[in-house]
């Protein structure tokens, strides 16, 4: 579990440069909530996840993983780091090593295990996301964009993180590569039964995955709801930038037509059962039909 209490972050204190990106977030994230962080542009987002393993330090707030106040003198942020696994926005901000394989052990070798369980770690988690042997001695930054990502992913998995947070993982990934990605990283949430945080910029990617969305908005929680419930406001989200998911727009028209039907619909396919379930009961209520 983790909470933030009243965390604010500010960019440049005391300078010209000054920004508040963070304004009293206020989060409980409970063990094993598979969570979407949609925002636009700047909403902070990426400052937020930071704060979550340690990187960033909040300018006033606080945080507890696990009951514990990361602030606190004594406090271990190395064991924050390897429990909280952090995929960054871009790749290349963590790929460093000659090659893939060495790249995926890096984070289980800083831990201090031993080599062997080293090596089948990585091995793990690159079979977890979809490398196999032939990338071992590859260089990292001779991938694809979704390459490369798929071994930053793995390298963070190779530490057995209990939260593992995305930013941005489908960014710059064709439709088929977005595709691929969420779905491992959905079937991987189900294996390893750890947090997920999936920072995204699309509605529509996460809707069908996550349990959870919180919306943020300047440096603010502006929603905090499963996606159904979410979705209800897309008027305001569209104020705010973002758009609910196509077939949100589709339900709610039809029950403005004053068509029969639950606006709970967040997928296609819900869409498709609701619609059908609708047409059914108007037809059982006509009689000779
Ligand atoms: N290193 C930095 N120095 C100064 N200001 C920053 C820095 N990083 C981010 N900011 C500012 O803080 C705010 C929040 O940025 P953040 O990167 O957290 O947003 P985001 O929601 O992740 O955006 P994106 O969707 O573009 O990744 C923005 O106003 C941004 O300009
Ligand atoms: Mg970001």
């Amino acid at each position: 579990m983790i909470e933030l209490k009243n965390v604010c972050y500010i960019y440049g204190e005391n300078t010209v440069m000054e920004v508040g990106a963070l304004k009293n977030v206020n989060l409980k994230i409970g063990d094993g909530q598979f969570i979407g962080l949609i925002g636009h542009t700047g909403s902070g987002k990426s400052t937020l996840i930071q704060h979550l393993n340690g990187l960033i330090r909040a300018t006033s707030g606080e945080i507890y993983f696990n009951g514990q106040n990361i602030y606190a003198e004594g406090y271990k942020m190395r064991d924050l780091r390897s429990k909280v696994g952090l995929v960054f926005q871009y790749p290349e901000h963590q790929l460093f090593e000659v090659d893939v394989f060495s790249d995926v052990c890096f984070g289980p070798k800083n831990q201090g295990l031993p080599e062997d369980e080293v090596k089948q770690r990585a091995r793990e988690a690159m079979e977890l996301v979809g490398l196999d042997e032939s990338y071992d001695s590859k260089s990292p930054f001779e991938l694809s964009g979704g390459q490369k990502r798929r071994v930053a992913i793995a390298g963070v998995l190779a530490m057995k993180p209990e939260v593992l947070i995305l930013d941005e993982p489908t960014a710059g990934l064709d439709p088929k590569g977005r595709d691929e990605i969420l779905d491992q990283i959905s079937k991987l949430k189900q294996e390893r039964n750890i947090t997920v945080i999936l920072v995204s910029h699309s509605m529509e990617d996460v809707a069908k995955y996550v349990d959870r969305i919180i919306v943020m908005n300047h440096g603010e929680v502006l929603f905090d709801d499963t996606p159904g419930k979410v979705f209800h406001h897309y008027r305001e989200l569209e104020k705010v930038g973002l758009a609910a998911p196509q077939v949100t727009y589709i339900t709610h028209a039809l029950m403005e037509k004053g068509f029969p039907i639950k606006a709970e619909a967040i997928t296609v396919e819900e869409a498709k059962q609701e619609i059908l379930k609708a047409l059914q009961e108007t037809n059982e209520k006509i009689p000779n039909n």
